[in-house]
């Protein structure tokens, strides 16, 4: 859960910018590219954002710095989209996002409070078949594990949309005790989140040294997960769905621990190619910065 200021707008730290950077970079890019599709075959793109949040959020390191959170980034791309459509759970973050309406009067703002998986599923993928001619572009940015594997799916069915995803390996990794293999109400969650669950076995392994006892049972226990293990994992699931995936890149707060990874899936190779060159220009930044 993200802190909140004194005017209820949330407090994000340096890797959430460096993240809605990478977002506005690569919207910039997916504009000019569907811009250029409406002089032949395509009739609309859109821009979709799941977890709108809190619009103008703080950041952390000094508190009276606003920064343009991830619907402003999407409205102030040029060339426009034709329609933005922006959900959020939370009531005190819609009326937020109502306030666009008036910033922004030439674009085509729909809102919707609620689960965005129950809007994405019920509203958004039946405007958006395939014999639309139209494209979307969805950001997926929870917290935490809120985006259900089948939302994903459902997404990618439609094949006209891209999907860019700050997935939680956090989220994960918390789920998973050290010292026994996860419960089965823990796998289902993982399983409602990640498709498959497979691969939880293969990280719970006996203690190398043998028990003295050779009748008795060796514990399982698990060894610290890898995030880029992890990362890759997601992007494979994400490969079962989408034919282009990027490599997803790792975000990680101040004190270098990876909180997400930040993933594009899509349907045409250009947007992974572009996506990777984006996120390889990022790493190398952030290798000189450290
Ligand atoms: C990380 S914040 C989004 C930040 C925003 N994308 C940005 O970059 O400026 C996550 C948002 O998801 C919302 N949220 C949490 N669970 C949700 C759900 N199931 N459906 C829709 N929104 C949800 C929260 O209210 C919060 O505003």
């Amino acid at each position: 859960m993200s802190r909140l200021g004194n005017e209820g707008e949330d407090i994000i730290g340096r890797w959430s910018e460096e993240k809605l950077d990478l977002l506005a970079k690569y919207l910039k890019a997916y504009s000019v590219i569907m811009n250029e599709q409406k002089k032949s075959w395509l009739r609309a793109y859109y821009y979709v954002d799941a977890f709108a949040g809190s619009i103008r959020p703080r950041a952390k390191e000094d508190e009276q710095r606003y920064i343009d959170g991830s619907p402003l980034r999407a409205l102030q791309t040029e060339p426009k989209f034709d329609a933005y459509w922006f959900i959020d759970i939370s009531p005190r973050r819609i009326e937020r996002v109502q306030e666009l309406r008036q910033e922004f009067p030439d674009c085509a703002i729909e809102i919707r409070q609620g689960n965005s998986n129950k809007v994405l599923c019920d509203e958004i993928v039946p405007r958006i078949p395939y014999t639309s001619k139209t494209r979307a572009f969805v950001f997926l940015d929870p917290y935490g594990l809120q985006i259900d594997w089948e939302t994903v799916k459902e997404l990618a069915n439609t094949k006209t949309c891209d999907i860019f995803i700050n997935f939680s390996l956090m989220g994960v990794t918390r789920l998973l005790p050290r010292d026994q293999p996860p419960e089965s109400e823990i796998i289902e969650q993982l399983s409602k989140v990640m498709g498959s669950t497979n691969w939880i076995d293969q990280i719970y392994q006996p203690p190398v040294q043998l028990s003295l006892f050779a009748d008795q049972e060796p514990a399982l226990s698990r060894e610290t997960i890898r995030s880029e293990w992890l990362a890759s994992l997601y992007a494979q699931q994400l490969r079962s769905l989408f034919p282009h995936v990027s490599k997803p890149v790792l975000m990680k707060n101040s004190t270098n621990s990876v909180l997400y990874a930040l993933c594009l899936a899509s349907h045409n190779p250009t947007a992974a190619k572009i996506t990777n060159d984006i996120f390889a220009r990022y790493e190398r930044l952030r290798q000189l910065g450290s």
